[in-house]
């Protein structure tokens, strides 16, 4: 059957990746995939989660399927994580929450739900936004709408343009927003701005969908989730797709939530009633593997201390490569202000570099980064920092 069919394009981000494993230069750098790396150019497995298998292979005595919405504990735990123990919205009961094969299965399962109940409903996305998320969304048969976010000019938000863009969007709609470490560009709001987002979604009535990946990348776990606070405060409805890849490595092991938050526990009996129906007919049950793993750590507060030093060490490593990225290019003469990357926050560093540098780089240097520019700051490290600062000095003289 598949004759007369065109093969469907490389994905924009692990397409690359699959590029760079069969690319045979030794001094290629893969700079696209947001994975964790440390500065041995590892991916390394958390002491803390190494702790948490080494306990479930002892104590694991089954592997039954989950319930369809995933494990009960790992939920309360994500919900802990994501509004704080004493928070009123778990105390109300006014959240649902599922475990999902991570973040993107979280979107995707939240988007098949929405739209079950708002079939006409448009998703507004940032300018520029993850490369997936439309994908998804589409997939799911939604029509798709950008709102402003990033200025070139500035290298900050568009808040002006961007709260003038949810001003307008209609009530009934979907804006999927970065909680934090915005993916692609690494800006993010302020928490006053966050305040006049939460009014603009209450006002009009559009439902504000949080994607949440990258908490305790931006400044800390619990600091990181400032906003998801903020709408929780509202009592408004919302959704938030959650993971645990970076946070806690879990990449391969699929673990990320969907929670699903309304003003009363009522509604969100209702709201989860439905959720199962969408996963079941989708991939029936969640994995187990990771979330028993995440939730031992959360459980157990000497591997939660742990986590939380772990984390610190993954953020702080991000922040001096991208010290070492910005001083390294002004050492080599590179005329264009690149301070700005300093300033970024989470994985990424949406860097400026044309797609045509990109290309250059990738054709010439085996340095492997996203089009539009986004560099993994993660996959730097103090091997492969000169290689790199060498190769974009040499790529804008080009
Ligand atoms: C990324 O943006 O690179 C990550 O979120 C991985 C992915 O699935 O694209």
């Amino acid at each position: 059957m598949w004759k007369e069919i065109d093969a469907a394009p490389a994905d924009a981000i692990l397409g690359l990746t699959e590029a760079f494993k069969s690319d045979s230069n030794p001094k290629k750098v893969n700079l696209g995939v947001g994975v964790f790396k440390d500065d041995q150019g590892t991916t390394p497995i958390l002491k803390c989660i190494k702790a948490a298998e080494k306990k479930l292979v002892e104590t694991e005595s089954t592997k039954g399927y989950l319930p369809i919405s995933g494990s009960p504990a790992y939920a309360a735990n994500v919900q802990k994580l994501l509004f704080g123990a004493d928070s009123e919205v778990i105390a109300s009961g006014r959240a649902a929450t599922i475990h999902s094969p991570g973040g993107t299965g979280a979107l995707r399962v939240g988007a098949d739900l929405l739209k079950k109940f708002r079939p006409d409903a448009t998703l507004w996305v940032s300018t520029p936004t993850w490369a997936n998320h439309k994908g998804i969304f589409t997939a799911a048969g939604f029509g798709i709408g950008d709102y402003p976010y990033y200025d070139p000019q500035t290298k900050g938000v568009d808040f002006e343009g961007m709260l003038a863009a949810l001003e307008n969007v209609p009530a009934g709609d979907i804006v999927l927003m970065h909680v934090c470490c915005h993916n692609p560009t690494g800006v993010d709001l302020v928490g006053g701005q966050w305040d006049q987002v939460v009014e603009v979604a209450k006002a009009k009535g559009w439902m504000p969908f949080l994607d949440f990946a990258y908490q305790g990348f931006g400044d800390g776990v619990e600091e990181d989730r400032a906003a998801v606070e903020k709408f929780a405060a509202a009592g408004i409805d919302f959704f938030v797709a959650s993971s645990f890849s970076k946070n806690l490595g879990l990449y391969n092991e699929r673990t990320g939530a969907l929670t699903v938050v309304s003003p009363t526990a009522a509604e969100s009996a209702v709201a989860m009633s439905h959720i199962k129906t969408t996963i079941r007919v989708n991939y029936s049950n969640p994995p187990a593997h990771g979330g028993l793993a995440a939730s031992m750590v959360l459980d157990d507060s000497a591997l939660y201390d742990q986590w939380i030093g772990e984390v610190a060490e993954m953020r702080d490593r991000i922040r001096n490569m991208r010290a070492l990225l910005v001083d390294g290019l002004v050492a080599r003469g590179v005329g264009q202000d690149f301070s700005f990357i300093k300033e970024q926050r989470g994985m990424f560093s949406f860097s400026g570099l044309s797609n045509e540098v990109v290309a250059w780089l990738k054709e010439n240097k085996a340095i492997y980064i996203v089009g539009g520019g986004r560099i993994n700051v993660a996959g730097l490290t103090t091997a492969n920092i000169g290689y790199v600062c060498d190769a974009i000095a040499e790529a804008l003289k080009a």
